[in-house]
């Protein structure tokens, strides 16, 4: 059974020190005391919109507005502070650059362990890793270790192992971006065929152009709230309005 992404009233609130620790000891009995204040920042506020199973999203917004952390939400990454979110099916995020991989190990060392944070085990990647490192084409680099990695590179290497989760929901932040042109021609004939066979997708992008054409819906986020939500021409035109009249 198909069911859509549903967040109902959905609120996130970040909580920052106000004043510097300077030891994990200092932090532990300034806390107990309950002598620790915070900084309480809603970084979103009574979120409720629903992603019918098949549909790409394209959420939209300037730098701090929460989309980030709203696909972190959705990518069971953290928990929401109020409200509810409901993902059914399998997901697989990219959520930043580089995310779940680690630098100083090599490009296969890090497929198998960005591969077993998405829940594939040793031995399926065994069976995965030729075609991911064909995907990626960077065959000659899967010896070297990830920081001598450009970050289209980087880029390359998280998407091809995403995909190879074979996921239901993809989320993707901001991380086409980086891939060249005959890179991202790729990523995108890979994304109609996972949306050909019924795949949801999340797509964060500050290329508006990307957004108009991809996505079936989007979303306007600004200072953690919803500001505009629906055929994306027109959520598309309102942000641009916005951006316009922000800038003057
Ligand atoms: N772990 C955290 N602790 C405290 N504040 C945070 C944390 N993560 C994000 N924030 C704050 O929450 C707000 C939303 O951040 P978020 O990363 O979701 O924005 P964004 O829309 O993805 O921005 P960008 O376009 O720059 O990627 C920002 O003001 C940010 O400073
Ligand atoms: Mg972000």
């Amino acid at each position: 059974m198909n069911l859509p992404i549903v967040l109902q009233d959905v609120s996130v609130r970040y909580r920052l020190p106000k004043e510097r620790v300077h030891s994990f000891k200092e932090f532990i009995i300034k806390s107990f005391k309950g002598h620790m204040e915070y900084e309480e920042f809603w970084a979103l506020k009574n979120i409720t919109f629903q992603v019918p199973p098949g549909e790409m999203l394209g959420i939209v917004g300037r730098n701090g507005a929460g989309k980030s952390t709203l696909l972190k939400l959705i990518a069971r990454v953290m928990k929401p502070t109020r409200g509810t979110v409901r993902v059914p099916g399998k997901v697989a995020p990219m959520i930043e650059l580089g995310g779940g991989f680690d630098h100083e190990l090599s490009g296969r060392e890090n497929v198998y362990l960005l591969g077993s944070i998405l829940g594939i085990s040793r031995r399926e990647m065994d069976k995965k890793f030729d075609a991911i490192s064909e995907f990626t084409e960077l065959e000659d680099f899967m010896e070297t270790p990830l920081r001598a990695y450009s970050s289209g590179m980087i880029t390359r290497l998280g998407f091809a192992v995403v995909i190879a989760v074979d996921p239901e929901i993809m989320i993707l932040d901001e991380v086409l971006a980086v891939g060249d042109t005959a890179f991202q021609e790729k990523c995108h004939a890979h994304i109609a065929k996972f949306r050909q066979a019924g795949g949801t997708i999340l797509f964060v992008s500050h290329s508006l152009d990307q957004i108009l054409k991809f996505c079936d819906r989007a979303l306007w986020l600004e200072r953690g709230e919803i500001r505009s939500w629906g055929d994306t021409p027109g959520v598309v035109r309102q942000y641009e309005n916005f951006l316009g009249s922000v800038a003057d």
